[in-house]
């Protein structure tokens, strides 16, 4: 139904997707390569075909009843307004036992209820189980979501519908309960003790909410993910202020700038012109931030949506529902495009989702030739961000604060500085750098990563010239 995010069996692998034989063999391979192995563990709910879920809804008085969210309804209608965020009420009537159940995703994905001590326990075993076998950690599904007002207060109801045809609702009462955390807080315990990391689908509002996560005491996630910047526009301000505030908290920044369930960050920043250039753009950002970047497979090669052109085609039940204006998350799910033989060499079967017809160009074996690809200047960054201390570990320090289309700042350490400046226009752009208040020298600069040809061999930011979207990363000397 969800395509994994629908578990039925805690200590397995989808068939789907292999066998425990395939994990274990890709733990031991991992470790020849120095690579770990970290799953997407789904706590917030199950399959409604897990044995748990199929107790619970025998009778009102089975052992498991109390592990679901089970209610009477309002006088033929579900407790409250709450709404599936994939669609309809995100209560379903259960004939059998004449209640209704919960489900903050599809009907088929029934809320665990974490108020019952024994899902807990359940949870936190099934997670050590896995850090037994070997895996160094987890990416928690849905953390957001984990508990829901005892009292089932109704959601605020704003104007409007949906994309999906439901009423527009705030979900006050089921969203990032303060409850959340003590639940992070076990999960993090059992973690500790075998030095596994914790990542959060952390859907947040603002930064104080993603502060949060982290814990009061450091002791929830390790790794909360930004997701914000994946709501906003490709714009110095919004990114400037965003990246100020995040790095004002003091934590370890985490920025995610695409996934499985939103459009491909090629299409959403892109502004249908220039849309390789922003792309080597983002990548600039958010590889020379201060943080831990979480990439998407593909990002790094430009590939883009390839949305179903049929509603019979679709594969993903959100975008069945919603057909034609939500046209559900296959177009970000197609398969990585390795070269420009049929199904991109991927598979020589017939893969779930088409690749996109780009894929002649957009492809792994072609970009690695192609010296000013969107590939090698992934490669670019990600070989400069591991051996460059600055970009390391130093801090983040905003320049320019006042530009509306330049980006820039520094990454300084005692080791040494960097400088980052983006042209977010598609014009030209004049900037200036004084960096005296920093002890360094702006006329004493050594070019280690541009886009724009002109600037290789430059050796000042003094008075720089940066031609449309164009990106210029130097290391800046004392003065
Ligand atoms: C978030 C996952 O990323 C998404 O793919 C899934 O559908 C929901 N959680 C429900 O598990």
């Amino acid at each position: 139904m969800d395509f994994g995010y629908d578990v039925s069996d805690y200590e397995n692998i989808d068939p789907m997707y292999g066998t425990l034989a395939d994990f274990d063999r890709l733990k031991k391979l991992g470790e020849q390569h120095g690579i770990k192995i970290i799953l997407d563990l789904v706590v917030n709910h199950t399959s409604d075909q897990h044995p748990w879920f199929v107790n619970s809804r025998s009778s009102r008085i089975a052992e498991k009843r109390d592990w679901y969210i089970w209610r009477d309804g309002k006088s033929r209608n579900p407790p409250n307004n709450w709404i599936a965020l994939f669609g309809g009420p995100a209560w379903q009537w259960d004939n059998a036992t004449r209640q209704y159940y919960y489900h903050y995703f599809y009907p088929q994905q029934p809320d665990l209820n974490w108020r019952n001590p024994a899902v807990v326990a359940a949870m936190y075993g099934m997670s050590e189980w896995w850090y037994k076998r070997g895996a160094a950690g987890f990416r928690l599904d849905a953390v957001d979501t984990l508990f829901e007002d005892p009292n089932l207060k109704n959601d605020p109801v704003l104007p409007g519908t949906n994309a999906l045809g439901d009423p527009n609702v705030e979900n006050k009462y089921n969203d990032k309960l303060p409850e959340v955390h003590t639940a992070l807080k076990g999960l993090r315990t059992v973690a500790d003790k075998y030095g596994a990391v914790l990542i959060g689908e952390t859907y947040t509002e603002n930064v104080t909410e993603l502060k949060n996560y982290y814990g009061d005491k450091h002791d929830e996630l390790q790794m909360p993910m930004d997701l914000m910047l994946t709501g906003v526009k490709f714009s110095a301000p919004i990114f400037r202020n965003h990246i100020k505030a995040v790095n004002t908290t003091g934590e370890w920044p985490v920025f995610v700038i695409g996934n499985h369930d939103i459009v491909r960050s090629w299409n959403r920043y892109g502004d249908g012109q220039h849309n390789d250039q922003i792309a080597k753009d983002m990548a600039a950002i958010y590889l020379t931030l201060r943080g831990t970047p979480i990439l998407y497979y593909g990002e790094e090669i430009g590939m883009q949506n390839n949305d179903p052109k049929h509603r019979e085609d679709v594969k993903d039940p959100i975008g069945r529902r919603g057909w034609p204006k939500e046209k559900g998350r296959d177009g970000e799910r197609t398969p990585m495009q390795w070269n420009g033989a049929p199904q991109a060499g991927f598979t020589s079967g017939t893969p779930w989702n088409p690749v996109p017809t780009t894929y002649k160009t957009y492809n792994v074996a072609d970009e690695l030739k192609d010296p000013n690809s969107i590939l090698n200047w992934y490669k670019g960054l990600l070989a400069l961000r591991h051996t460059n201390a600055a970009l390391l570990d130093g801090n983040y320090i905003a320049l320019n604060e006042s530009d509306p289309n330049v980006l820039s700042y520094l990454r300084k350490s005692t080791k040494g500085a960097v400088i980052v400046v983006i042209n977010m226009l598609a014009s030209p752009q004049k900037v200036d750098f004084d960096l005296s208040a920093q002890g360094l020298n702006a006329g004493s600069t050594k070019t280690l990563l541009t886009t724009q040809a002109s600037l290789k061999t430059n050796s000042s930011v003094q008075h720089l010239a940066m031609e449309p979207f164009a990106a210029y990363i130097a290391e800046v000397k004392s003065k």
